[in-house]
């Protein structure tokens, strides 16, 4: 039988992912110099690792420029196995952490399925279902006073006719990890659906681009689960979001039924070269997690002290929320005419009062604690 689907969803009009202003686009609107402009928008890091100039500086790469880079990116699985503490064929190499996403939509997501996301949560999986001619089906996350927690129950009953659940933890935008214990569950609970129904359970991606800054992660489970496909990047503690390079790691089985969708050479031999050596050399990534770690409680608690609601956060970035849409809107305005760019949520979005700030270098920092004293001078009356 064709495990292709019997019915097809015209995705007539797909989610698309939104950006906020380029810093052109900001220079051009706001009047200010595009050198000066921060993004505190894209959960990236202020500096790349020294290793990556020296690299460049070297001018040797994996392969010579002219040729592509080794069609299994041998050496680059090789570091990213002896990382992640799993075998080479565990192991799927992408273009970032979206293109493995990209990837899991192609393999797995049939267009007329289903797939469920525990929502406020990053807006590719949406974008990618509904890409795909699948339904994307948001169950609502406990609120900010439960920690943002997945309602697992709820996961769980959505999922029962699911092709995919799309997991991420720590979770973007709302900045903390799932509670212990519950990614274990709704595994076992999906897989004991699964065996009364008799079908397979959905493939649940568990994305975990901000693991390194909690240390934790639960590509373990894979072992049990071989529906598991965990998903890390080099884009975020690394510090190398512009090389584009993401890795999955699942069960062998389970990485062969992806791999077919892969294109080939989607990863540069730059990128092959530079993140192989990050990954064999993690002492710049693990000062990077520290720095991040002083910084960002330095910057929530003096945003705090202007007046900010800051909500706690293990990740590289804070989500502030404010009393409402409109007065989200006006800070973000305020902050766009200082060259200051937040990442902003939709009116219909259930984060439209708040906004994410990447926490960035302690000088870059110090510009929005400015802001926001000036914010709230302006917002009492006492001017800016
Ligand atoms: C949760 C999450 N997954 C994936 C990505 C994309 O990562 P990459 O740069 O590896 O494509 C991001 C980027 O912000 C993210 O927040």
């Amino acid at each position: 039988m064709s495990p292709t689907p019997v019915t097809y969803v015209s995705p007539t009009q797909p989610a698309s992912y939104s950006w906020e202003a380029t810093d052109e686009q900001v220079a051009a609107r706001y009047g200010v110099d595009p050198a000066t402009i921060v993004r505190f928008d894209l959960n990236t890091s202020p500096e790349p690792p020294v290793l990556a100039a020296e690299l460049l500086a070297a001018g040797r790469f994996e392969t010579p420029l002219s040729e592509y880079p080794p069609s299994d990116y041998r050496r680059l699985v090789a570091a990213a196995a002896a990382t992640y503490e799993v075998e080479p064929d565990e192991l799927l190499v992408g273009a970032g952490a979206d293109e493995i996403l990209d990837l899991v939509g192609k393999a797995f997501l049939p267009a007329g399925g289903e797939a469920v996301v525990p929502a406020p949560s990053y807006a590719m999986y949406r974008v990618i279902t509904e890409q795909r001619g699948a339904r994307c089906v948001a169950v609502p996350r406990r609120g900010p006073d439960a920690g943002w927690a997945m309602d697992v129950d709820a996961v769980r009953a959505a999922a029962r006719s699911a092709a995919v659940v799309w997991l991420c933890s720590p979770n973007n935008p709302t900045g903390l990890a799932e509670p212990n214990g519950t990614i274990e569950r709704l595994l076992a609970d999906l897989a004991e659906d699964a065996a009364t129904d008799r079908r397979e359970p959905p493939i649940v991606v568990l994305d975990e681009a901000y693991a390194e800054f909690v240390g934790a992660s639960l590509v373990p489970l894979r072992a049990d689960h071989p529906n598991l496909i965990v998903v890390r990047t080099a884009s975020k503690a690394y510090a190398l979001a512009g090389l584009r390079v993401g890795f999955a790691i699942s069960r062998p089985e389970t990485i062969a039924r992806l791999a077919p969708y892969r294109p080939p050479g989607s990863v540069s031999t730059v990128s092959v070269t530079i993140v192989t050596e990050a990954l064999r050399q993690p002492a710049a990534m693990l000062a990077n997690v520290n720095r991040v770690a002083i910084e960002r409680e330095r910057l929530a608690g003096s945003l705090t002290e202007a007046g900010w609601r800051v909500g706690p956060s293990v990740t590289n970035f804070l989500l502030v929320t404010f009393a409402d849409a409109t007065t989200a809107a006006a800070t973000a305005e305020g902050l766009l005419r200082r060259g200051l760019v937040p990442r902003t949520f939709g009116a219909d979005h259930p984060l439209a009062a708040s906004l994410r700030l990447t926490v960035r270098n302690a000088a870059e920092n110090d510009r929005l604690i400015e802001a926001a004293r000036g914010a709230m001078r302006a917002a009492a009356g006492g001017g800016r």
